[in-house]
């Protein structure tokens, strides 16, 4: 594995080591074509992105973004939706054309198929070029979660009970939480030419050990990028407490 390791002090901590590498991605490559992630980790990087774009450091008027998953069933329009989630943590701060951002579908009318159309979008956008990510306290990367195939593609995909669990915080009371979800799979997340891994927290660190110390095996999903040419691991001293 060729993965750079960062170890920083706590959260906010991590969310400006990775705003500023996309940050300087960006600058490189006005053009690049990011892989999104959701969740709670990523809120204060897109808050460093665009006070970033407000201060006229970089601009995302050329730049095209895919996100990685979308809950089944949920409209774009409903506010515990990854749709919404992107408008109001990145979307509405920054110039990103509203056509050159991608999400899954949730509502199509059939999964399979937007799935489908979802991994022929990527690759016909020339593939991801820096992909952000988070990691599942169950070691899932995306929504793939354990036992998920590492040659996995887009897909519908049943969510961990654990999943739903640590995402009910996200859903008002009495709105279930979906129970699948559209996801970029594992072999597509490993397409993208730079990955960065964000993680923080003490309730992380079994699974980012898992991650980069264990074997690579299909029950932690996150393993699978230890075969990843240009990994970035951002992490803070909480998560990173059980690395040897
Ligand atoms: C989000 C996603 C998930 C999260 C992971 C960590 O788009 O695909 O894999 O990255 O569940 O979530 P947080 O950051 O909320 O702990």
């Amino acid at each position: 594995m060729t993965a750079a390791l960062t170890i920083c002090r706590d959260e906010e901590g991590v969310a400006a080591h990775v705003a500023a590498l996309i940050e300087a991605r960006l600058t490189q490559d006005p053009r690049l074509i990011l892989g999104l992630a959701t969740g709670r980790t990523p809120r204060p990087v897109y808050r460093h992105l665009a006070e970033a774009w407000r201060a006229g450091r970089i601009r995302f008027r050329d730049a095209v973004s895919f996100n990685i998953d979308e809950y089944a069933g949920l409209a774009a329009s409903d506010p515990a939706s990854f749709h919404a989630y992107m408008e109001e943590a990145l979307f509405a701060h920054v110039d990103l054309p509203a056509g050159s951002r991608h999400i899954p579908d949730g509502a199509a009318p059939d999964l399979a198929a937007e799935a489908e159309r979802y991994e022929r979008a990527i690759t016909a956008a020339g593939g991801i070029g820096l992909q952000l990510l988070g990691l599942g306290v169950n070691g899932h990367i995306g929504f793939n979660e354990p036992g998920s195939p590492h040659d996995s593609r887009t897909r519908l995909v049943r969510l961990a009970t654990s999943t739903r669990q640590a995402n009910a915080r996200d859903f008002p009371p009495g709105h279930d939480v979906p129970t699948h979800a559209l996801t970029m799979g594992i072999a597509t997340l490993l397409g993208a030419r730079e990955i960065v891994l964000a993680v923080a927290g003490a309730h992380k660190a079994q699974a980012l050990k898992a991650a980069l110390e264990g074997p690579v095996t299909e029950g932690v999903p996150a393993s699978a990028l230890q075969g990843h040419e240009r990994l970035h691991v951002v992490c803070d001293e909480a998560a990173a407490r059980l690395l040897s």
